[in-house]
């Protein structure tokens, strides 16, 4: 065999061990947990929760970035429906707000699934985002 096709080979062997882990992960519906240490990070915005050109902004990022799954926080976006479960997460519920901020940072940061990984918002942003979120749950 001539080193090209060895190669090739090589290459296709290692896609189809990367989709195998890809689905590994999808077919995770179970409880999604973030690391102890992601769950005790503090909120280094805690300071900006009711700064209204933060909360402004961050309304502004999730329309561009999150509305089209999680619509107005409750999992209702009009991508929602077409996805398996689990499906996007209801802002408002009694889940994400028993889960600390650090807790959703992380999972905001590194998604899961359908779930987009988000770590290329600014940090302050991703903060903001979890700000705003907050305000939807005091109600
Ligand atoms: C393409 C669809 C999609 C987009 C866009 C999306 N999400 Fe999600 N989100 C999901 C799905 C699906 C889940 C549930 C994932 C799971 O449980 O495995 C989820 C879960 C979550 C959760 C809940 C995690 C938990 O279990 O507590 C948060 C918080 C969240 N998303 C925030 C965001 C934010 C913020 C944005 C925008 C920056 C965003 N999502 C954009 C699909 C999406």
């Amino acid at each position: 065999m001539r080193a090209f096709e060895r190669s090739l080979i090589v290459v296709a062997a290692a896609a189809v061990i990367a989709v195998g882990a890809g689905s590994a992960v999808w077919a995770q519906g179970g409880e999604w947990k973030a690391p102890a240490d992601a769950k005790a990070t503090k909120n280094p915005r805690a300071a900006q929760k009711t700064d209204k050109q933060a909360l402004a902004n961050a309304k502004k990022n999730i329309d561009t970035n999150c509305q089209s799954c999680h619509g107005s926080g409750k999992g209702d976006g009009p991508a929602a429906a077409a996805l398996p479960p689990p499906k996007p997460a209801d802002w408002t519920s009694a889940k994400v707000a028993s889960e600390t901020d650090g807790e959703l940072f992380w999972k905001i940061s590194n998604g899961r699934g359908a779930m987009p990984p988000w770590k290329h918002l600014p940090e302050n942003d991703r903060w903001d985002i979890i700000n705003y979120i907050r305000t939807l749950q005091k109600k």
